[in-house]
């Protein structure tokens, strides 16, 4: 067993940069990050658009970042979250700065401010297309530096520990070696990112199983709004593979219009905002445009834009374009709405704590309040900055109460030798895509719901059996995750009354 002061589970934005200022603050203390693949992958390296802070008090103003978003949220959001985290932007900014992190400027030498779905200003601050990439490279060269930090990779966290309802470590698989180590802690940070690869068609990368709201919910935290899953309008339409390639929403920000397979524009038609109404609505009018044309995809125009301007800003998003074919002068890039972003997740308070006691949640999988219905673009990597430096304050603020109440930690039971077919593994997560896709998409229906939902509590019962069984692998757990993913978005779907931001749903087909 080893112990460490703090257990951080996971190491993109929310992970890294906690484990930094706790770091930088108690020398003597140790941090233990583990993740389930290479250190540097993520969901925060993927992001494209930027994020959204309020740097330039002339045209913009916080008011006016606070109205979008509760906009967006669709009357769901929690307003004094949104004005805590929108008002502390520019701060955590400064620090990303200082830690190496490198955004674009203009000529003026002010922030080049990007545009997206649901803003009414130009304030997205971003590194070219690859915002995300950049501050995943600097914060995690500053983590490495630290002597206090021991960064596990290939380390795939099982199950929390809880003893009354108080959280005292994690179990978790050494890829490498097969073994399950017990780690023992004084706080435990949840921050494991989204879900997308319940749905298959997603934008995240693989790693995006939902295994910390799994975790949580196994460990009877409270998890809410399970129901908001955003799905982004333009994901390249590309079947090559399960994480489809993304054209962010700052180029439609830059101009690009979207257009059918027969050249109409169409989102005027559904709102004032036009192609930059928010993501919800962009979304559900592509899905409705695709249902009454019976085409594939639909089109993202670029070609009366300024290519030059827009290979500077867009250079990844061009040159993946490119080496498909499409050349953005002339050809339309064929689009398709896909599971994006989670907006529901573990419940936090403005503390990031838990209804867990010593568990905190950051980043994706925290349910804070702040996105409501629907976030608004590029929201949520601010999320997590402000949420993990509240967390930093939280527990470096208050008397440091060590984990002396704990009493002795079992070790993971002994486990059967017998693996999981391959062939098992893959065609249920391919059975519970599907199914997650056709009954929790866009639009949902009530007797839908209520066949996936048995459908759901089945495949609980088949998996656990299976789990007890076998020898445990990440690939066994991660499926197992998902249907209890699947399981609470179905199950909250059913509860919700009212649809609101992305979701829809319906009595009847008969519509
Ligand atoms: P992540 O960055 O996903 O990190 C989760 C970490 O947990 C990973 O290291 C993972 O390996 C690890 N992990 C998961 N499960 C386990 C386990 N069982 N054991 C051990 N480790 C585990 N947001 C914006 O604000 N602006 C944008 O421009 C933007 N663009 C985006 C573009 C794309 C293509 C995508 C996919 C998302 C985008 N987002 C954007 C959303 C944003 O990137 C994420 O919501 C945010 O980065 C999440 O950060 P996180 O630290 O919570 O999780
Ligand atoms: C994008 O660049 O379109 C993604 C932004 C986000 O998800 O916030």
């Amino acid at each position: 067993m080893s112990t460490t002061n703090y257990l951080i589970i996971g190491s993109g934005v929310a992970g890294l940069t906690f484990a930094l200022k706790m770091a930088n603050r108690f020398p003597e203390r140790n941090i233990t990050i583990i993740t389930k693949a290479n250190a540097d992958e993520s969901n925060t390296k993927y992001a494209q658009g930027g994020i959204a802070i309020v740097t330039d008090k002339t045209e913009d103003s916080y008011q006016k970042h606070i109205e979008d978003t509760l906009i967006c949220g669709d009357g769901l959001c929690d307003e004094a979250v949104v004005k805590m985290v929108v008002t502390e932007g520019p701060k955590r900014l400064k620090e990303l700065i200082e830690w190496g992190a490198q955004f674009d400027t203009n000529a003026k030498g002010t922030f080049d401010l990007g545009k997206e779905g649901g803003h009414s200003e130009n304030r997205v601050v971003h590194h070219k297309d690859q915002t995300g990439h950049e501050i995943q490279r600097a914060i995690l060269a500053q983590v490495m530096q630290k002597e206090n930090i021991t960064v596990l990779d290939h380390h795939f966290a099982l199950e929390l520990i809880t003893q009354d309802n108080r959280c005292v470590g994690a179990y978790a698989l050494d890829e490498k070696t097969n073994e399950i180590l017990t780690y023992q802690s004084d706080f435990t940070l949840l921050a494991t990112g989204g879900i997308g690869h319940l749905y298959g068609h997603t934008t995240n990368p693989i790693i995006a199983t939902g295994d910390g709201i799994a975790m949580a919910y196994r460990a009877n935290a409270v998890i809410k709004d399970m129901e908001f899953i955003q799905f982004h309008p333009t994901a390249l339409n590309d079947n090559s593979s399960d994480s489809k390639f993304l054209i962010s929403e700052a180029v439609r920000g830059f101009g690009a219009r979207l257009r059918t397979k027969k050249g109409d524009f169409f989102m005027q038609n559904y709102d004032s905002r036009g192609d930059l109404a928010s993501r919800d609505i962009v979304s559900q009018s592509i899905d409705l445009e695709l249902k009454k044309s019976g085409d594939e995809c639909v089109y993202l125009d670029c070609t009366h834009l300024d290519m030059i301007a827009f290979k500077n800003h867009f250079p990844m998003i061009y040159k993946h374009c490119k080496d498909l074919g499409i050349d953005l002068e002339k050809d339309w890039i064929p689009v398709v709405p896909a599971q994006h972003y989670l907006c529901g997740g573990i419940v936090v308070d403005r503390n990031g704590k838990t209804s867990v006691e010593n568990l905190f949640a950051c980043g994706e999988c925290s349910r804070t309040g702040l996105h409501g219905a629907n976030r608004l673009a590029s929201n949520s990597l601010l999320e997590a900055l402000v949420y993990s430096d509240k967390i930093y304050h939280y527990l470096a603020d208050n008397p440091f109460v060590a984990s002396e109440k704990t009493s002795t930690v079992p070790n993971w039971p002994i486990q059967s030798k017998t693996k999981t077919s391959t062939e098992y593994i893959a065609t249920t997560k391919a059975k519970l895509q599907l199914l997650m896709r056709q009954n929790a998409g866009i639009v949902r229906f009530d007797s839908d719901l209520s066949k996936a939902k048995e459908t759901l509590k089945n495949m609980q019962i088949e998996i656990n059996e299976i789990i007890q069984n076998h020898l445990v692998s990440t690939e066994l757990y991660e499926l197992n995750n998902m249907i209890d993913i699947g399981y609470l978005i179905v199950q909250q779907s059913i509860e919700r009354n009212g649809n609101a931001g992305g979701f829809v749903k319906y009595a009847s087909k008969d519509i």
